[in-house]
């Protein structure tokens, strides 16, 4: 039997952290433990535990690759190249991208969750545009092996967590339909972002932004038919991913 811990915790009003895993009844305590202390300052803690009834398990995640430049734009150029790729118009890749420098929510900030893009008409799907659509209950089947997997290949500390995450949620989104995905994180200190696809894997890409900026967010480029269906895979379809 499986069940999705879910942890969020706020501070004065604002998610300051959130964790999920999937595992085995023996492992709850434990990984409730965990989760409880990953918060560094927190004024309100929600924690979720659900009983699992159909746990789908796929091999393997989207390969990883790296690619680092001296300027954004070089980057910003990258990434769009790499969404043509995929199938995804310049044009339609290019408005994804200006969203996400100026904020995607429609006050200009960050969303709490990512911008679903129609990749024929560039319109946004997503029924709350504050909100956005999130990518939830999924985890690797063994997160340790995994761990030690990506230092052997020379991931450094800093980046081991957000990878892990990141590249689980991106084979997932790929998994539910996403065609394509644009990525750079809110948090100040991290620049490095990314774009995913079936085709192109999990192509990280450094720098995305400026350090010091607070702004970031997701793109899914997404068909337009069938939207109903991706949203409930997204967010509702429990998902472990085996290897590398
Ligand atoms: N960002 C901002 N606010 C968030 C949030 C996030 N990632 N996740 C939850 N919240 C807040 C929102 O206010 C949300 O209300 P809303 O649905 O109106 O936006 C409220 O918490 C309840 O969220 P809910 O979806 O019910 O939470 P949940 O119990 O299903 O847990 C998390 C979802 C926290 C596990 C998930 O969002 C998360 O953070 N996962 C961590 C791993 C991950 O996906 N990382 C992505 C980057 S690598
Ligand atoms: P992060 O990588 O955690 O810095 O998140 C970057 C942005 O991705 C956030 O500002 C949200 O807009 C969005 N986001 C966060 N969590 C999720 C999720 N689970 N699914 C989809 N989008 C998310």
């Amino acid at each position: 039997m499986f069940y999705s811990i879910r942890m969020r915790a706020e501070l004065k009003g604002d998610h300051v952290s959130g964790a999920e895993r999937i595992v085995r009844a023996e492992e709850l305590d434990k990984v409730l433990k965990a989760l409880l202390r990953r918060p560094r300052e927190y004024d309100r803690m929600n924690i979720t535990i659900e009983k699992i009834e159909n746990l789908l398990c796929i091999p393997k995640a989207l390969p990883i690759y790296s690619h680092d430049f001296k300027r954004i734009e070089e980057a910003h150029d990258f990434a769009i190249s790499l969404l043509k790729r995929e199938g995804i118009r310049e044009d339609i890749a290019l408005r994804g991208l200006e969203l996400l420098k100026r904020g995607p929510s429609p006050k200009g900030g960050n969303m709490r969750g990512a911008v679903l893009m129609d990749i024929e008409s560039g319109e946004r799907l997503e029924p709350d545009k504050e909100r956005g659509i999130r990518t939830v209950r999924f985890d690797w089947k063994n997160r340790n092996k995994i761990k030690e997997l990506l230092k052997e290949r020379g991931i450094k500390r800093f980046y081991l967590e957000r990878l892990l995450d990141a590249l689980a949620l991106a084979t997932k989104n790929v998994y539910c339909g996403v065609i394509a995905e644009l990525c750079w994180s809110d948090d100040p200190e991290y620049t490095t972002g990314y774009v995913a696809g079936r085709n192109i894997g999990y192509v990280r890409i450094k720098p995305m932004k400026e350090e010091g900026n607070p702004i970031g967010g997701r793109i899914y480029f997404v068909k337009g038919e069938g939207l109903e269906n991706l949203i409930n895979c997204l967010e509702g379809t429990p998902l472990l991913i085996e290897d590398l």
